[in-house]
């Protein structure tokens, strides 16, 4: 973790910024904390893995920059851009920068019944941190405030969980927050990739059965 840090120090602190600029009103769940996290995440599941400390950190870092959710195509085209000038500017080479924009490609959830596999170490990395900030206290957190932005309830009994079978059907299912939880963020914990990624995903797991039986018991006047 010190490495990194200690060797990019200037660069991580001008992507940070540049991360921080474009997205320091996202009231969805996909605030710069959240990049904050992942990367401190994934810097922390890496020192038990062998792998590229400068991909993990600087795929973390812009993971979700032009994010599909919340920039249309020629936003994220744009964006994607910016990316590639920042690290231009800064001298790194194509080479590095398509192994990070391939990581990013690949971390993200494209449905329940997709296949996410992930080509690299880094990617399974930085998979496993953006999905630890999907569950537990923070992940529910953020799924309520995310479910806003779609314009969901927050449970509709009426409404039954999906199965996605690609990413297409995933993003024009109309949802409730509650179902997100069974359509994916309860599928995370069998999905983890790196051993720290399963451990800490466990605990959260657990902690997001109680929060529904809870719900659940609230909904049904269970007093
Ligand atoms: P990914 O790109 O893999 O979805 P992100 O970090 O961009 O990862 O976003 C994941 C977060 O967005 C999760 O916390 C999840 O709860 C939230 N989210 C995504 N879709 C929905 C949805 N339909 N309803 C509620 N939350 C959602
Ligand atoms: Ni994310």
């Amino acid at each position: 973790m010190k490495k990194v840090e200690h060797m990019y120090s200037e660069l991580i602190k001008n992507a940070f910024t540049l991360v921080k600029q474009e997205i320091k009103s996202n009231v969805y769940g996909h605030d710069f904390w959240h990049i904050e996290r992942v990367y401190k995440c994934a810097l922390y599941i890496a020192q038990y893995e062998t792998c590229d400390l400068f991909i993990v950190a600087f795929s973390a870092i812009f993971h979700d920059f032009y994010d599909d959710k919340f920039n249309s195509d020629t936003k994220k085209k744009e964006k994607k851009e910016g990316v590639k000038k920042f690290f231009l500017k800064n001298k790194i080479s194509e080479e590095i920068t398509d192994k990070i924009f391939t990581v990013i490609n690949e971390v993200h959830f494209k449905g329940s019944h997709v296949d996410d596999a992930v080509s690299t170490k880094e990617a399974m990395i930085v998979q496993d941190a953006d999905r630890l900030d999907a569950l537990g206290a923070i992940g529910i957190a953020r799924a309520f405030a995310c479910g806003a932005y779609f314009n969901q309830n927050i449970y509709e009994p009426e409404i039954e969980p999906q199965a996605h079978y690609s990413f297409n059907e995933y993003r024009n299912n109309k949802t409730t927050t509650v179902n997100h939880f069974y359509e994916k963020l309860l599928r995370l914990k069998s999905n983890m990739k790196t051993e720290k990624g399963k451990e800490i995903a466990e605990e959260r797991h657990v902690f997001m059965e109680t929060y529904l039986e809870k719900f659940f018991n609230e909904w049904n006047m269970q007093l």
